[in-house]
């Protein structure tokens, strides 16, 4: 099924690696060109790379760390550079750190806020007159399983992403008439470098971590980079244009509540 990405243009955040990796290459397979951001210059000057000479797109890295609050303007101008134009946004990055939710100063608060929030809060407020100018588009936030069906540790990421979920309904409600669908997606859990860190951070042997978690889930695997890429794709492409508003699991049935 040919979604219609094609000469579409995308910024991927955390297009280094991991499921930010997983829907840039979806979406380059598509025909997108893309402006990918992360804060490591080796990882992503080598995802760009790779991603144009496979899929013959143009693809341009910026560094940045999103928790700054002058680089979603220089984010966002590199493609109206480079492109001309704006279509879709994809608002991927890290996660703040794990702990007892009491155990948190103001500094760490206000960091996971950054992170989780504010970062989306400035690359929209950057890139909405674009994505208007190009007369629609799509804008899909990558937040986790936690913010629904909360975990006990993950807290800061709980909270924020909790006003994240809050932020783009509003938005997607402000922002329809425009022809610009916003839409999150909950990944349960994915296999990257960040999962295999959750691994190995414990005292059990990690192949044991894993056994168990897949234990857990209804479909019995850890899902793949892929598996949020496909359903990214269908949202921020026309066939999807009349889904809004919506937070979506992707997480193999974790997940365990009507709604
Ligand atoms: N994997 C899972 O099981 C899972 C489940 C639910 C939700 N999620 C969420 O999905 C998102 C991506 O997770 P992942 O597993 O793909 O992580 P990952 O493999 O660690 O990749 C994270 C990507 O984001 C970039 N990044 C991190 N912090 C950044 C910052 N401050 N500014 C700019 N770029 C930044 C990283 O590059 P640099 O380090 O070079 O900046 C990398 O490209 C996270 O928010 C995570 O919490 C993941």
């Amino acid at each position: 099924m040919d979604l219609g990405l094609k000469g579409k243009v995308a910024i991927v955040g955390g297009g280094s690696m991991g499921i930010g990796l997983g829907i840039a290459t979806r979406l380059a397979a598509e025909g997108a060109d893309l402006v990918i951001f992360a804060r490591r210059l080796p990882a992503l000057t080598k995802a760009a790379e790779n991603l144009a000479s496979t899929y013959g797109v143009r693809v341009v890295p910026v560094t940045a760390d999103i928790r700054d609050q002058d680089e979603s303007g220089r984010i966002v101008q590199t493609a109206i550079d480079s492109f001309g134009k704006l279509d879709i946004l994809v608002n991927n990055d890290g996660a703040p750190p794990l702990g007892a939710i009491d155990s948190f100063d103001d500094m760490a608060w206000q960091k996971a806020i950054e992170q989780n929030l504010f970062s989306v809060i400035r690359m929209v407020r950057s890139a909405l007159p674009h994505l208007k100018a190009a007369g629609g588009g799509s804008i899909l936030n990558i937040s986790a399983i936690s913010a629904i069906q909360p975990i006990a540790k993950f807290g800061l990421s709980v909270a924020t992403w909790a006003g994240l979920i809050g932020y783009a309904k509003t938005l997607s409600l402000e922002i329809a008439a425009h022809g610009i669908n916003v839409n999150t997606i909950c990944p349960g859990y994915i296999d990257t470098d960040r999962l295999q860190k959750v691994f190995n951070s414990g005292t059990q042997d990690p192949a044991t971590v894993r056994a168990g978690l897949e234990a857990e889930i209804p479909l019995g695997r850890i899902g793949l980079p892929s598996d949020i890429a496909n359903l990214v794709a269908l949202l921020v492409s026309p066939a999807g244009a009349y889904i809004t508003g919506c937070t979506i699991p992707v997480d193999g049935g974790l997940f365990r509540a009507l709604r």
